[in-house]
Parts: C-alpha cells; structure tokens; sequence
C-alpha cells in the first residue's frame, strides 16, 4: 500500500520538483507523534477524535493507562499518517493544511479546529521538516 502510494506521489511529481525527500521514522517518532497527543489550549488533542475504527482513524487506539504508543503501533501511525502527507510538499499536505487556519494558507474547513493559527507555529514547522525529510 504504502510502496503504491509512494510510486503514485513520484509519478505525480511535477517535472520541475527535483524534491527526493523521504519522510524519515525515528524523526516522525520524536517530534511528529508527540502533536498528535499534546493538548493545544481551547482545543481537543488529536488523538481523541483520529483514533480507532473511524472514517479518519489514521491513528492507532491507545491501550488503557498508556500514554503513549508502543513502537508497533507507531509504525502503523507513521503508515497512516504518511499517506496525509505528499513528501517535500508540506503546502499540498492534507496533514498540515486541514487544522491549519485558512487565513493563514489552511483548507476551508476542519471538523477539529485550526490547531495551527500560523505558518509559524512551531508544530507546523516540525510537520513541514519532517514532510521536507529532515531525519
Ligand atoms: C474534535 C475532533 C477532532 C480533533 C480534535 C481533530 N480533528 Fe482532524 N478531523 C476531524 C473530523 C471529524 C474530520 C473529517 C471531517 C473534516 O474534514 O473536518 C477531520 C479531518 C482531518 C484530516 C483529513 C483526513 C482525511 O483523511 O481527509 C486531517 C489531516 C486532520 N483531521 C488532522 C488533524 C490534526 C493534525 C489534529 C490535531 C492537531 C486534528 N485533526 C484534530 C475531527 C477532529
């Protein structure tokens, strides 16, 4: 699955991108990850409404009194998530353009809220190193 959607990214890419990025695990596991758990004030976190069975699931389900993900299960979310995400394209990733405020370059509408009020905030900018290929 994951193989398919890498060929379709690259297939997509335009001539002129000379983008080789490639989203890195071990960067994902340490900066990425932990946004989907922290608490942004007047917001509910990320892991509560994108985990388990639902249509936009692209996260595991905690197991009772963890905290956090064990490292198979992050490999599962790191699959999901990747698929939010067009490599070397931060600005045409679903990933960071849905919770992203619209004045600020976001889509028009995220059930979940403008989590990043700007370009600047430095979650958004862990997600854009990381969609660069920061490792
Ligand atoms: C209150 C519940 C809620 C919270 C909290 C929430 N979301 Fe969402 N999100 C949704 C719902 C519902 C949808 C589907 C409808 C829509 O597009 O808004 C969605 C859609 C998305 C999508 C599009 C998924 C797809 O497959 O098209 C992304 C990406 C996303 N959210 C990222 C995030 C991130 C990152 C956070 C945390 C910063 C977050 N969401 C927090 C409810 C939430």
């Amino acid at each position: 699955m994951l193989v398919l959607w890498a060929l379709t990214a690259l297939m997509t890419l335009q001539p002129a991108s000379s983008s080789t990025a490639t989203l890195d695990f071990d960067y994902y596991k340490a900066n990425v990850e932990p946004i989907f758990l922290e608490k942004n004030p007047g917001f509910v976190r990320c892991v509560v409404c994108h985990s388990g069975e639902g249509r936009v699931g692209f996260l595991e389900e905690l197991s009772s009194n963890a905290d956090t993900w064990t490292d198979e299960q992050s490999r599962r979310n790191f699959e999901a998530v990747s698929r939010l995400v067009i490599p070397g394209q931060p600005l045409a990733s679903r990933l960071l353009m849905h919770p992203l405020e619209p004045d600020a370059g976001g889509d028009e509408f995220h059930n979940g809220g403008r989590q990043f009020s700007s370009q600047d905030d430095p979650k958004f900018k862990t997600l854009v190193a990381w969609v660069n290929g920061e490792q």
